[in-house]
This record gives structure tokens, C-alpha cells and sequence, in this order.
């Protein structure tokens, strides 16, 4: 459990990576306070200050981060809980195969402990990793499994049940509705209960986010209607986009146009939505993601793995698009590592447009202040910053494989792996202490997970 006010924490000793406008890099003391960053300076700056405090100390936590970085805490933009269970499940296919003959089947027949165990598994490698903050696509049914599993456990998210109104061909288990005439009214509903559910919950630290699966789950009545109810809710659209040449040739056959025009003429550009993938763009495409300012939510090693091809990110980034990394579902993956997908972000442009393509800090940004304005979150994290929310990591960078040379950004992007993280606070709650999860038992967590897949494959007839 959460405790309702998490205790005043000093990082201490450490090099702070604070990734503000102007990236400072400083040695430095970072001071948290009722969840938010209350200072960063010297021990002496820092003791002064807290001295000063109108209300009465609470008992202070003090991390040592000597010879460490303190970095804010890591934000993927694209991620599918709901699918951890399914790791190794669907290896070697292509987008539209693997959806159908794999993913979807396996969706179905989720239950609301398969799906609880699936997020919690998921969340316990983020975590452990140094994600504090992710964007996440549910499936069809029992979502707030998902959102009990983000309450308990202390990550920040924006997440939401997927929507998907065209249901032909979908396994039982993943249609709306058992009368297809009622499905795009039942995905809504279901939507909004969601949305007033849970938006808000665990202090604020989770929000609902409306997920239309993709153009091709969806009617376009179901996406303009979720574009109009997400912008009266002021909450955030999240879905694919031109992922897979197939899905893209399948888009134009039924509508007459390219996927990110279809998706402008529902409402589902803007600065509030996030399009995973975006490999397969016109330059109008580009262009048009420009103007409006939309996210577009960038997954490596998914687009390498299900061989979707490369999103031309140097390109979009220097025509102002912004830009975040995801690890999108453990399956097309096998990963969730914020640091693996980040180095590959980096050096899969390389082969491309030549080494300096992607520089190491340019990554950083992406898996940091990008993701912070994927999930709308700008002002409150993605920076080291007084009066942000206190999500801030702890990475040691004194090991084998990150010495003995190169700067913060470097070792970062190109040598760190997630067992190099030592301590995870989100929104002041420390959740990782010394590598160990503080609000989940891991080996129950593995233990869980493998006893609720035996029973999915059973009930899915995939075993
Ligand atoms: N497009 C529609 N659904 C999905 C999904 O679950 N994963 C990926 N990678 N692409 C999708």
C-alpha cells in the first residue's frame, strides 16, 4: 500500500542529470517534500532550506547516491500491460499475423487475474528499470484490473481500456458487445466508466487516457465520438498509427486516404494524442504531425522486431514533431527496458543517416522530457526541477560495463542497463530501496504470473 503522505527524502551526493531547458549536470543534493522537488543544491543550500519549513519535519529519509546519477525517472509513452503474460508467445510474425493469430486470441481470454497478474509482472520490470511513468493500451474487458495494479504498486500512468467497435473476426472475448449494433455505445460507456473511475486516483498520479485500438478496430463514428469525449474530459487519446505497410494499405482501401489524414479528419491529431509507431509517413503526413503538434510515440525494437521498418525520427524531430519512446508490449519486444530502448533509438538511425544522426543526449531527452509531454505531464515531470513531482532514479555508473570513461549521456544511453539502477522514487513514494520493489514481492509477482498463463492458454486453446 501507498502511504497517503510519503516521507521527506534527501538524495544525497550524487551528479544530478536535471534535463532542464538548460541540461545542467550538477553535483548536488535533491530535496523531496510532500512528493515534489523542494530543492536542488548543496547539503548546506539544502539544510537552510528545510530548516526554514513552516510545518514540523517528518522523518527523513536519506539516500546516498555518492558516485551514482540521480536522473528524473524514465517515461515510456507506448506500452501494453495487459500483454507481459504473453512474452515469447508470439515471436517471428508480421503486425496484422500477429494480432490475429496471436495477440487477440490471447486478449480474449484474459480474466481479471490474468490481467492483474500480467500488469503487475509488467510493472515490476518498469519499475526495477527505472520507469516512473508510463502511457498504456488495456485490452477490451476487465481494465480495472490494470488500474488496481497501477494504484498499488506506485507508478505514474495515463492508461485505458483498448476500444474496438469493428468486430468481425475479433475473438469473442474481445468484442464489445454481443449485438455488433451496440458496440461502438458499449465502448464508450465502458470508456467513461473507466474515465470517472479512476482518473485522479492514487492522488493524481493516475489518469485516464481514451485508447481506440487502431483506424483499422475502429468505426470512424467510435473515433470521433472518443476524440470529442476525451477533449470535453480533458484527457488523452492514445492509439497506432501507420505502423505496417498492410495496415496503412488497408486504411487507404476503406477510406480513400492515407491513415494520419483519416485520422486528422476524425479529430485524432493534436497536441493531447499519441500515435504509436509512425513508420510508413507521406512527407504531407509529416508535415501535417508538425502543424498540429501530435505525439508520436516511438518503439524501436517493436518496429524492428514485428519488422515494421524504421520511423524516420531525426527527420520528424527536426521538423519540430514531438517525439517519446515506448517498449509497447512485452511480445513484440521481449523487453520492457527504457535503456535498452532508448540506446536503440539512438543507434538504429546510425546505418541510416550516419553516426552523429541520434546523439546520446538527443535519446535522453526522448525517454525523458519527450515522454513527460506525450503524457501531457510537461509541467510536473520529465526534469529535475524545484516544484516538479519528485519521480527521480538512482543509476550506478561505476560498474564494469559503464566505466571508465564518457559523459553522463553516454553511459546512460550506450552502457546502462536496468540492474544498474539502485533507487526509484515516484511522486516521493520510494518504490525501489537498494534494487528491491518496496509495494510488490517479486517472486510472488513471477509466481502469479506463470500459474494465471497456464490457466489463459487453457481457456484461450493456444497451450
Ligand atoms: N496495432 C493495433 N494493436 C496493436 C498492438 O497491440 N500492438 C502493436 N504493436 N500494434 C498494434
Amino acid at each position: 500500500m501507498i502511504a497517503a503522505m510519503p516521507m521527506d527524502l534527501i538524495l544525497s551526493g550524487g551528479t544530478v542529470v536535471t534535463q532542464n531547458d538548460a541540461r545542467d549536470v550538477l553535483s548536488a543534493d535533491v530535496l523531496v517534500q510532500d512528493g515534489r522537488i523542494t530543492a536542488v543544491g548543496t547539503r548546506k543550500e539544502l539544510e537552510k532550506l528545510a530548516g526554514r519549513g513552516a510545518r514540523q519535519p517528518r522523518p527523513r529519509l536519506v539516500i546516498d547516491a555518492t558516485d551514482r546519477l540521480v536522473i528524473p525517472g524514465l517515461i515510456q509513452s507506448h506500452i501494453h500491460l495487459c500483454q507481459t503474460l504473453f512474452r515469447g508467445l508470439a515471436d517471428d510474425l508480421a503486425l496484422l499475423d500477429w494480432l490475429k493469430q496471436r495477440i487477440w486470441p490471447l486478449e480474449g481470454a484474459h480474466t481479471h487475474r490474468s490481467l492483474r497478474a500480467s500488469a503487475r509482472l509488467g510493472i515490476a520490470e518498469l519499475l526495477r528499470g527505472g520507469t516512473t511513468a508510463i502511457q498504456d493500451m488495456g485490452t477490451v474487458h476487465h481494465t480495472d484490473a490494470v488500474f488496481e495494479a497501477l494504484e498499488e504498486t506506485g507508478i505514474r500512468a495515463v492508461a485505458g481500456k483498448a476500444m474496438m467497435d469493428r468486430q468481425e473476426g475479433a475473438p469473442k472475448g474481445l468484442r464489445e458487445h454481443a449485438s455488433d449494433a451496440q458496440a461502438t455505445e458499449a465502448s464508450l460507456r465502458e470508456s467513461i466508466r473507466l474515465c470517472e473511475a479512476w482518473n485522479g486516483a492514487g492522488s493524481g498520479r493516475i489518469r485516464y487516457g481514451f485508447a481506440p485500438r487502431f483506424a483499422l478496430s475502429c468505426t470512424t463514428g467510435l473515433l470521433r465520438e472518443t476524440a470529442e469525449e476525451a477533449r470535453h474530459r480533458d484527457a488523452r487519446i492514445h492509439t497506432h498509427a501507420s505502423e505496417n505497410k498492410d495496415e496503412i494499405a488497408a486504411v487507404r482501401a476503406e477510406t480513400g486516404l492515407p491513415n494520419i489524414e483519416y485520422l486528422h479528419s476524425v479529430g485524432l491529431t493534436g497536441h493531447d494524442v499519441g500515435l504509436a509507431h509512425c513508420v510508413h509517413l507521406s512527407r504531407a503526413e509529416e508535415k501535417l504531425l508538425a502543424k498540429t503538434q501530435t505525439n508520436v510515440l516511438h518503439c524501436p525494437s517493436s518496429n524492428l522486431k514485428l519488422g515494421s521498418g524504421i520511423a524516420r525520427i531525426p527527420e520528424l524531430l527536426a521538423l519540430g514533431v514531438p517525439v517519446s519512446i515506448g517498449a509497447d508490449g512485452a511480445p513484440c519486444n521481449n523487453n520492457l527496458d527504457a535503456f535498452l530502448e532508448t540506446r536503440l533509438a539512438a543507434l538504429l538511425q546510425k546505418p541510416r543517416l550516419g553516426p552523429m544522426a541520434m546523439p546520446a543526449n538527443v535519446a535522453f531527452d526522448l525517454v525523458t522530457r519527450g515522454g513527460a509531454r506525450a503524457l501531457g505531464l510537461a509541467d510536473q515531470i520529465g526534469s529535475i526541477e524545484v516544484g516538479k513531482r519528485a519521480d527521480l532514479v538512482v543509476v550506478d555508473v561505476e560498474r564494469s560495463h559503464t566505466l571508465p570513461g564518457g559523459d553522463v549521456y553516454s553511459r546512460l544511453v550506450y552502457a546502462a542497463r536496468p540492474t544498474d539502477v539502485t533507487d526509484v522514487v515516484v511522486d516521493g513514494h520510494v518504490v525501489v530501496r537498494n534494487g528491491v520493489l518496496s509495494n510488490l514481492d517479486e517472486d510472488a509477482v513471477r509466481a502469479e504470473a506463470k500459474s494465471a498463463l497456464k490457466a489463459l492458454l487453457t481457456r484461450a486453446d493456444l497451450a
